[in-house]
């Protein structure tokens, strides 16, 4: 079991890209106090992994405190972020209070990244937080959203997180959400992401960096059995900065909140979750898209393209045998 959780919904850049619109709802920062709180139910729950992020996780102020009562507990920590507030100081922090992986979001080449995150130096932030984690000995990864602005660059962006000897380099498909809406013709369709990925397992591979490469999977590919039809990924839950839990990103703030760790145990939200989680499963495997192929594809993307959660997907192709996945499940 994973958990995303967002320490905070406070962020130093306006991405144009934000599936959470990070920024322009103000909540608390989650707590230092908190967290502990949280930490017996995480266990009860058997989470594994703690994702934080937000926001920009590092503008909260008990960041390393966190950090600390996280990996003390047995969870594995990994942090997200924009890279801004990286120094020397910061990584060494990450690193002696027990961060496992560092994750920085470089978007494209300096220009669009700059453009994109509305912040001219951006660029330069997270390339010397990249250099900064790799130098204090964390694992540094890089991460990538796709979308149509910036494709023509994905080889350079490669190149260039060679040259910098990072751990790992993840590329995520673009969703149309939060702020994302306002740019949703950049989203790809799954036929698209197809060539996309092929295009990058190439590339990397005449680079002699495929090893090192993760592509999100969003789609199935030929014959899946729908007839135990399990599309939701089960083993990962959103905790929102004002305590709203949700099962995926695409039900942040929408009516579809689990429960808020204010008013009850997160282990009883989690587990009480299941009718919700299950009728959203079982209603999938009822979904009939074109020639009864799909199990309707992922219930967050139909809910966030169409406003319907109980509507199929519109990306899937069942003709061409593309057929949408859930997009939490690739592990990130
Ligand atoms: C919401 S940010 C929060 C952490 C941190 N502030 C950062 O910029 O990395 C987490 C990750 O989600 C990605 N992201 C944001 N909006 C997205 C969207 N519409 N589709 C796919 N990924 C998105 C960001 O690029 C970033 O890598």
């Amino acid at each position: 079991m994973e958990v995303d959780l967002h320490v905070t919904n406070r962020c130093n850049l306006k991405c144009n890209h934000c599936v959470y619109s990070s920024g322009e709802q103000i909540m608390p920062d989650i707590t230092l106090e908190t967290v502990k709180k949280l930490i017996p139910s995480f266990k009860k729950m058997d989470v594994k992994e703690v994702h934080i992020t937000g926001g920009e996780p590092l503008l909260n102020q008990e960041i390393f405190g966190i950090v600390f009562e996280l990996q003390k507990n047995g969870f594995l920590v990994r942090i997200q972020t924009n890279g801004i507030l990286i120094t020397n100081e910061t990584a060494k922090k990450l690193k002696s209070n027990g961060a496992d992986h560092i994750l920085i979001s470089m978007d494209g080449l300096e220009n669009f990244h700059n453009n994109f995150r509305n912040n001219e130096n951006s660029y330069n932030f997270a390339v010397n937080a990249v250099k900064t984690c790799l130098k204090n000995g964390l694992f540094t990864r890089v991460n990538t959203v796709v979308s149509r602005g910036n494709v023509s660059e994905v080889k350079s962006i490669m190149q260039t997180t060679k040259d910098l000897n990072v751990h790992q380099h993840s590329f995520f498909y673009f969703t149309p959400f939060g702020r994302g809406k306002n740019i949703k013709d950049s989203m790809f369709s799954l036929g698209e992401w197809k060539q996309i990925k092929d295009k990058i397992v190439q590339d990397a591979q005449e680079m002699n960096y495929l090893n090192r490469i993760r592509i999100q999977d969003v789609f199935h590919e030929n014959d899946v059995d729908y007839s135990n039809s399990n599309i939701c990924r089960e083993d990962n839950c959103l905790i929102l900065a004002n305590g709203e839990v949700y099962h995926c990103v695409f039900f942040a703030n929408s009516p579809y909140s689990l429960g808020n760790i204010y008013k009850e145990d997160i282990f009883n939200i989690w587990s009480g979750c299941s009718d919700l989680v299950n009728s959203i499963i079982s209603k999938n495997s009822d979904k009939k898209c074109d020639n009864n192929l799909c199990g309707g594809g992922c219930s967050g993307m139909a809910y966030c393209l169409s406003g319907n959660i109980l509507s199929c997907d519109p990306r899937c192709n069942p003709k061409n045998n593309i057929i949408s996945n859930c997009i939490r499940k690739y592990k990130n």
